[in-house]
């Protein structure tokens, strides 16, 4: 009898806890990101935005669903790497849906195994247009380069007149630079030229020098979001491109908002067309950068990438919300190219349910110093529910 009790009590313990499984309902989100190797540092904004939004609207989970963060590194632009964790946490972690990533070759390297599996993939950065029709799980709820790269070769050829562009070398530098060197050709401007910097470690000095050669009016730059940015900036001030009249612009990774204090008085007057600023003054954007400096501190300023990870994990908790905590992957697609937000902290979004890509505003925005810190001001609304324009341009 003695001897039996605490098999009893053990079994007991078990069937409560199986009961306790059973009632809470956990929906596992695979976050695959980066946190080391080229502009690691992205990683933690894309993580601390889905994470914020998730903490600010955790009262509208329905009962008992939880929602479980699994997140991986996919250590920079490494499609060999995040293969093989996406595949582990399809396998053996069985995610409800896979998250994140910054670089495109990445997303590239996980849509077949999104397709092939039937898991819902929602990306939160990676910027090349084509990804989207590599599988029907994946919605974008980021941007495309050509969202923010065509409207600035459209404005940039009325306020230039001759424009160099220059981008990394991989799928989003590539869509920037079609991208403006068409605006451009159609508004009747003139390409000053167009060159290609390796994507990691380039050094732009000698780039440099050869647009100051050139002596065009402005000078349009991609390159990843991060520390690229602030090396850009530094070269550019450095060999003084701004004093023999080359004016800087680019789509906004070019003055992410993270790298601003680091670039210095280089970047002033800098102009970008880009979706976000931290410095945005619609209302939805100071609720959301007065929770970000007040969970991860005072002098801790969101970016664009912050914003994917808030919007992709807004469009997560509406497909959970419809679905009241039970997802399945067809029907969670389906709600997906459905979802709006009016009220994002970049302005009203939504998907184009044909292209599961994300429809948004594009702002012209200038860098400048306000209460002594550098900002990407927004000057005007230069696109309204701008669609990428790739697929738009594209359509059969
Ligand atoms: C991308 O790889 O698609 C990418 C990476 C960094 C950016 C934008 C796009 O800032």
């Amino acid at each position: 009898m003695r001897k039996a009790k605490p098999a009893a009590l053990a079994a007991a313990l078990g069937l409560a806890l199986a009961a306790g499984v059973a009632s809470a309902q956990t929906i596992k989100i695979g976050f695959i990101t980066s946190y080391s190797g080229l502009n690691g540092n992205l990683g933690p904004y894309m993580e601390r935005g889905a994470r914020l939004y998730l903490k600010e609207h955790a009262n509208e989970l329905p009962p008992g669903v939880n929602v479980e963060f699994l997140i991986r590194d996919d250590t920079g632009p490494n499609p060999d790497k995040a293969k093989q964790l996406a595949q582990e946490l399809i396998v053996r972690d069985k995610v409800n849906l896979l998250a994140g990533v910054i670089f495109t070759p990445n997303a590239m390297a996980i849509a077949p195994l999104a397709t092939e599996a039937k898991v819902p993939f929602i990306i939160m950065n990676a910027g090349t247009a084509v990804i989207t029709t590599r599988s029907p799980y994946i919605a974008r709820l980021s941007f495309t380069l050509w969202q923010s790269c065509y409207p600035l070769g459209q404005w940039g050829a009325k306020r230039f007149k001759r424009v160099y562009t220059m981008v990394s070398d991989f799928g989003p530098g590539h869509d920037c630079e079609d991208a403006i060197v068409r605006a451009i050709k159609e508004s009747g401007g003139e390409v000053a030229g167009t060159v290609r910097v390796p994507l990691v470690n380039p050094d732009f000095v000698p780039y440099m020098q050869r647009v100051k050669d050139a002596k065009p009016d402005a000078l349009a730059v991609f390159i990843p979001a991060g520390k690229t940015a602030t090396a850009v900036l530094k070269a550019f001030g450095d060999l003084g491109l701004a004093n023999s009249g080359v004016k800087l612009i680019g789509p906004g990774d070019v003055t992410t908002d993270e790298e601003l204090q680091n670039m210095g008085d280089a970047a002033l007057g800098v102009l970008t067309v880009h979706h976000y600023s931290a410095a945005a003054d619609r209302p939805a954007n100071k609720a959301f950068v007065a929770a970000w400096k007040r969970d991860y501190g005072a002098n801790e300023t969101p970016n664009f990438v912050a914003v994917g990870g808030w919007d992709g994990m807004a469009a997560i908790m509406y497909a959970i919300k419809e679905q009241n905590g039970k997802l399945d992957p067809d029907r969670t697609m389906d709600l997906l190219k459905n979802f709006k937000d009016p009220n994002s902290p970049r302005g009203p979004i939504s998907l184009d349910p044909a292209t599961r890509d994300i429809v948004q505003n594009e702002y012209l925005r200038e860098v400048r110093r306000v209460g002594g810190k550098l900002v990407n001001v927004e000057l005007e609304t230069v696109g309204t529910a701008v669609k990428d324009p790739w697929k738009e341009l594209n359509k059969k």
